[in-house]
């Protein structure tokens, strides 16, 4: 292989951030709280303006799978009016947060990142979706692949290309090291892109939490927690732990891709290991968050499924929560 193939696959690698749903951390009692560490800004690029996102759903994603996924991202920057819930008449219980809103949050960094280029917004706009039900790679990718496949979407710069892998599709580090990531094509620029995997048939305990029992990689101590009634799995809003975790990891990796898209934007600690908007609270979806329990979330009447936002077509969603920008602390969707 002449060396220009191993620098352009280093560049390729240069910025790549993984997300796992959720990690296991030992149970702590402390009555000091320390501040949250700030979620600082590198002076890099942030992706503003309007945000063209290209959807390619590689290997056998059925229709309704889809719509779920163009829904969600449909929601984070509604057109027009649709995407506040109308409350007529007598007070009620309080409508559930937007998915516009928890978006709200990350359009919250572009503007503190204050470079100006797109009025502090970051409008996501679904561009187009493409279907490579066949596979057209094979059903094991490299990541190279996966950049690759990315690459084909053909996203206007300031864009981002998503690739959802199938169930049945195997990506090198899926379910042992990430249950997505994000990256650009270049270090400092170049094309932004994500994966996620649809976690249902390979590891949905590690990248379909809190809609599946928890993986601990180790037996006992996933024996002791569901002994103690810490691991009961939320039912998934729609219908699929498989679709309704990809759309989790989706999430927290648009937030990341927009705020960190190159690697100098923002994130915690150090930039080989950036912990990102939202990494930094990890399987915290509902007040009272601890490892095992994803915390209180809204509970669908006639379906027992666990949601914390609503988006278009009365989509609900289950989305982490983010660092807040200004204070640093985990913000709950309630
Ligand atoms: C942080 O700020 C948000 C508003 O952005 C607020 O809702 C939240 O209560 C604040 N948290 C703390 C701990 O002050």
């Amino acid at each position: 292989m002449p060396r220009s193939h191993h620098l352009l696959a280093a560049a390729v690698a240069a910025v790549v951030v993984v997300v796992m749903g959720w990690s296991a951390r030992p149970c702590e009692a402390s009555l000091y709280q320390p501040p949250p560490p700030a979620m600082a800004y590198h002076d890099g690029a942030v992706l503003e303006g309007a945000v063209p996102v290209s959807v390619l759903y590689y290997g056998a994603f059925p229709p309704h799978h889809r719509a779920v996924v163009a829904d969600f991202l449909m929601s984070l920057s509604p057109r027009g009016r649709d995407h506040q819930p109308h409350t007529f008449g007598a007070p009620g219980p309080a409508p559930p947060p937007t998915v516009a809103r928890w978006w709200g949050t990350v359009e919250r960094y572009v503007r503190k990142a204050g470079r100006g280029g797109g009025a502090g917004v970051a409008r996501v706009v679904l561009a187009s979706q493409v279907d490579d039900e066949g596979c057209s790679l094979g059903r094991r990718l490299s990541r190279a692949q996966v950049e690759r496949l990315a690459a084909r979407l053909g996203v206007a710069p300031g864009g981002v290309a998503v690739v959802l892998t199938a169930a049945d599709v195997a990506v090198e580090g899926f379910c042992s090291s990430a249950c997505g990531a994000h990256g650009s094509s270049a270090p400092g620029g170049g094309a932004v892109h994500v994966w996620v995997g649809d976690a249902s048939a390979q590891c949905p305990g590690r990248c379909a939490w809190p809609f599946h029992a928890a993986d601990y990689g180790d037996a006992d101590a996933g024996r002791h927690r569901r002994a103690h009634g810490h691991d009961v799995a939320l039912r998934a809003p729609n219908g699929d732990a498989g679709v309704d975790g990809v759309v989790i990891n989706l999430a927290a990796l648009m937030a990341g891709a927009v705020t960190n898209p190159y690697g100098r934007g923002y994130f915690q600690g150090d930039a080989a290991a950036p912990v990102e908007v939202a990494g930094a609270c990890p399987g915290v979806y509902g007040r009272g968050a601890y490892p095992g329990y994803p915390g209180a979330v809204r509970v669908d009447a006639a379906t027992g499924a666990g949601y914390n936002v609503v988006g278009r077509n009365g989509r609900r969603y289950l989305v982490p929560a983010l660092v807040d920008p200004d204070n640093y602390s985990c913000l709950i969707m309630t």
